[in-house]
């Protein structure tokens, strides 16, 4: 499934409509990035800006203005020119005839023009819309362009107002479509398959980076890049929040903790999954794993309309302290522990963020007065609580250091209740053991 051109200019008709009359928004993709001499990361478009163009190529800026009434714009799009050369060497242009023919701009133009174009659509226009501070060269040229048009319109004809795009866009994004989430579901029943081909791999002294190419296999064989740097960690690892050297062995009798998802026609996915390297959890491992998963099954019943996004986070926190107090790895009264955090030794994470087409997706999780917002229909979080007991923790008995688990998964704010996208990989101990028994 992809969006389609209507899907798109859905979402460019409901910005224009919030810029109301007399505007100009402008909104570039990403740089191109180097990655060392002659050799660039792969590109990635800049999730709002594709957002609302749907045009993937580098080196783009979108541009919509409002006429006066409100009720109208012209939407340009700025793109590279269709070269033959150049697209012998680094491929297919869509070029200023693409730019109106298939992605359905009113007015396309040279990337090499926007300079002197782009002066003429901001005079006479009272608002100007754009990413205050995401790029600073990008507010260097919005600075230029603005003295530009002031010369030239010697003085007259400046926008008034400069306005802070991502907070509109943001707000746009944080709400998903039907087809955004049917979207975040493809790409979380990708990962889930990675994760279950994982769980079926995994073998001990296997090394962490040839665990991570089973999940490599599934994302590539999808069509799919990694969504974010996938964790492998085995053991002691596992506590290393943003582990991403994947490059030890694993050993029989630890856990391994895997933190990865698949992006699908830029949406993300985002899941964790942690299991025993030889298919069975200690006593010990069976033990933390199942406060954990406890908290984090109780963390996504409490994802309802209506509750704080905090909620989750505070079930989540208790259960857990619960539990640290049970199996004596903390000691003391569990109010008091919460209240003063003190079980931040072990869960120095929140238990979630927003889900989207970045992985810790766009929109304020406050409100105006600094409250913790409320959960709405089509918001997608992840719900991801974990222990982490140090490896050098000598407060806790020996036989619990160095292990880290954290379970993920990803769930959408419905009417219904929420809805998980990530269901597909298992995540019980005995379906995990049954899983990995079949596997062997
Ligand atoms: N994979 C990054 C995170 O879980 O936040
Ligand atoms: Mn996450
Ligand atoms: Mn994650």
């Amino acid at each position: 499934m992809k969006l389609t051109q209507a899907d798109f200019q859905e979402r460019r008709d409901r910005l224009a409509e919030q810029m109301g009359p007399n505007s100009i928004a402008i909104i570039s993709t990403s740089p191109e990035v180097m990655r060392n001499r002659d050799a660039d990361y792969k590109f990635r478009t800049d999730s709002s800006f594709f957002y609302l163009t749907g045009f993937a190529e580098p080196q783009a800026v979108a541009v919509i203005e409002t006429d006066e009434t409100g009720e109208e714009y012209i939407y340009s799009l700025f793109c590279r020119e269709r070269n033959r050369e150049m697209e012998i060497w680094n491929g297919y242009r869509a070029g200023i005839d693409g730019a109106v023919d298939d992605y359905e701009a009113d007015e396309a133009y040279a990337i090499d023009l926007l300079d002197e174009e782009i002066i003429a659509k901001i005079l006479n226009k009272e608002k100007l819309f754009y990413r205050i501070g995401q790029r600073s060269d990008f507010d260097a040229k919005v600075s230029t362009w603005i003295t530009k048009a002031n010369e030239s319109g010697r003085g007259f004809g400046v926008p008034s107002q400069l306005i802070q795009l991502d907070q509109i866009l943001d707000e746009m994004r944080l709400h998903k479509s039907d087809q955004e989430i049917e979207l975040m579901q493809i790409a979380s029943n990708i990962s889930a398959d990675a994760h279950t081909r994982a769980m079926q791999k995994v073998h001990p002294d296997m090394m962490e980076y040839a665990l991570e190419a089973e999940l490599n296999y599934i994302f590539g064989q999808s069509g799919c890049v990694p969504a974010y740097n996938s964790i492998v960690g085995g053991g002691k690892n596992g506590c290393i929040l943003h582990y991403v050297e994947n490059n030890q062995p694993l050993k029989d009798g630890d856990l391994v903790l895997i933190d990865a998802a698949a992006e699908y026609e830029c949406y993300a996915s985002d899941i964790t999954r942690t299991f025993p390297v030889n298919g069975k959890f200690s006593p010990e491992q069976k033990a933390l794993y199942q406060i954990i998963l406890d908290a984090q099954i109780a963390a996504i019943d409490a994802i309802q309309i209506g509750h704080s996004y905090k909620e989750p986070h505070n079930v989540a926190v208790r259960i857990m302290v619960e539990g640290l107090v049970n199996l004596g790895i903390m000691q003391g009264d569990v109010d008091k522990i919460i209240e003063s955090e003190r079980y931040r030794q072990f869960y120095m994470h929140g238990t979630g963020h927003w889900l989207g087409m970045d992985v810790h997706d766009v929109g304020a999780y406050k409100d105006e007065n600094g409250q913790w917002r409320s959960y709405e229909q089509g918001m997608v979080v992840t719900v991801e609580p974990g222990l982490y007991i140090a490896p050098d923790d000598e407060t806790v008995d020996a036989k619990w250091r160095g292990i880290g688990i954290r379970i993920e998964d990803d769930v959408v704010a419905t009417e219904q209740g929420p809805l998980v996208l990530t269901k597909n990989v298992v995540k019980s101990i005995e379906d995990i053991e049954a899983l990995m028994a079949k596997s062997v």
